[in-house]
């Protein structure tokens, strides 16, 4: 079992990684009156390892898929909530992917103005990103994630041994966002990746833990210096996610979205190397550790480069151009409006039709 401590001030948590994470939840809440887990259908078998450690519990379960994402569905959870009488000095467990942590750590944050929240994840995603750092929300019609609010979790479990039930495309999924991670700059984990490439596929318990917690370190290490994206730091772990976006709101979500991360990525080193701020060599290396865990590295046929960017410039509208964070001597940086060379250069590196 590997421990992660996001260290924020006043309220520290950890991230426990590993196989049977899910049985230090008696740790974290054994002294609690009860404890509500939320979970979805697909995900409700692993439930029976926290009921089991807690004395008093009840499974609510929620839909699945983006559009269960929504205040309706945070308005249905908390009435029930209140029926079974959690109170504010009980708990709540969100147990699934990024979907159910942020309807639940929503809830969480507004239910009797705040109740306390264990993550637990089960999707890779959920591992390596989306369950720590306590940003919780739901969508609007007019857009995704317009509500939300800061809810830091009091620990994070992930259970590595919960993967086993996940679907291989949401795996890989969460693999671009690992990829991310290790083309940040963490070049042991590059390492780590390219030659436990095997391991990493076949989602063997100990190579899935390392990875995992050392996505879940460098996560951490980020919340912990912007715990409320103040600074501009947080940013940075959007990298490769600027044509992500694009990519999956033109594709009208053909690709899932660690997929579009992946391409982000190739983007991002292309245009990077386009623009001097890294070599030929670094530029390869996000192509290449993207291939090796299965990730596509051009994008589907009929992208249109004009069409990317009328959706990147609407992304960002507040500052009227373009950007991109990028890497180069100075490390990740925001990039602003690249020359229209360097972006044909990206465009043309992943596939897209420029003319
Ligand atoms: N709060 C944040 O900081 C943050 C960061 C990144 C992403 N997100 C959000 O996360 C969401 C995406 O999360 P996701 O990729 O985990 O998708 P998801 O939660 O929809 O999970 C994907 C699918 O896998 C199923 N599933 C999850 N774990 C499983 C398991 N162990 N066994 C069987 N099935 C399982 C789910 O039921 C679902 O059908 C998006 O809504 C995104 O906005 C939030």
């Amino acid at each position: 079992m590997k421990r992660v401590t996001v260290d924020l001030p006043g309220r520290p948590y950890d991230v426990v990684v590993g196989p049977g994470a899910l049985g230090e939840v008696a740790a974290l809440l054994a002294d609690r009156r009860r404890c509500a887990v939320v979970s979805q259908a697909a995900v409700a078998p692993h439930a029976a390892a926290i009921c089991g450690a807690l004395t008093d519990t009840e499974l609510f379960l929620i839909d699945d898929g983006e559009n269960a994402k929504s205040l309706a569905t945070v308005d249905d959870l908390c009435r029930r909530l209140a029926e079974w009488g959690l109170l504010r000095g009980d708990a709540v467990i969100a147990l699934g992917g990024g979907v159910v942590g942020d309807i639940v750590g929503f809830a969480a944050a507004v239910y009797h103005r705040g109740v306390d929240v264990v993550q637990a994840p089960t999707s890779l995603l959920a591992m390596v990103d989306s369950a720590i750092g306590g940003k919780t929300g739901v969508n609007l019609p007019e857009g995704k994630n317009l509500v939300g609010a800061f809810h830091q979790p009091i620990g994070v479990l992930a259970d590595i041994d919960t993967l086993t039930t996940l679907p291989e495309r949401e795996y890989r999924a969460g693999l671009g966002e690992v990829a991310k991670y290790a083309l940040m700059g963490d070049d042991a984990l590059a390492a780590f990746l390219r030659e436990r490439a095997d391991g990493v596929l076949s989602r063997d318990t100990e190579v899935v833990t390392e990875v995992v917690a050392r996505c879940a370190a460098l996560k951490a290490e980020v919340v912990a210096a912007d715990p409320e994206e103040r600074s501009g730091l947080r940013a940075t772990l959007n990298y490769g996610h600027t044509f992500a976006h694009a990519l999956e709101t033109t594709s009208d979500f053909a690709l899932v979205h660690g997929e579009a991360v992946a391409l982000g990525l190739v983007f991002a080193g292309e245009l990077g190397r386009a623009l001097e701020r890294i070599d030929a060599t670094e530029a390869a290396a996000h192509r290449d550790l993207v291939a090796s865990l299965g990730l596509p590295v051009t994008v589907p046929t009929g992208a249109r480069a004009d069409a990317l960017l009328a959706v990147m410039r609407r992304d960002k509208k507040a500052s009227g151009g373009l950007t991109f964070v990028l890497r180069g001597p100075n490390g990740l940086e925001a990039v602003e409006d690249p020359p229209a060379p360097a972006l044909e250069h990206a465009f043309r590196a992943v596939g897209v039709d420029v003319h």
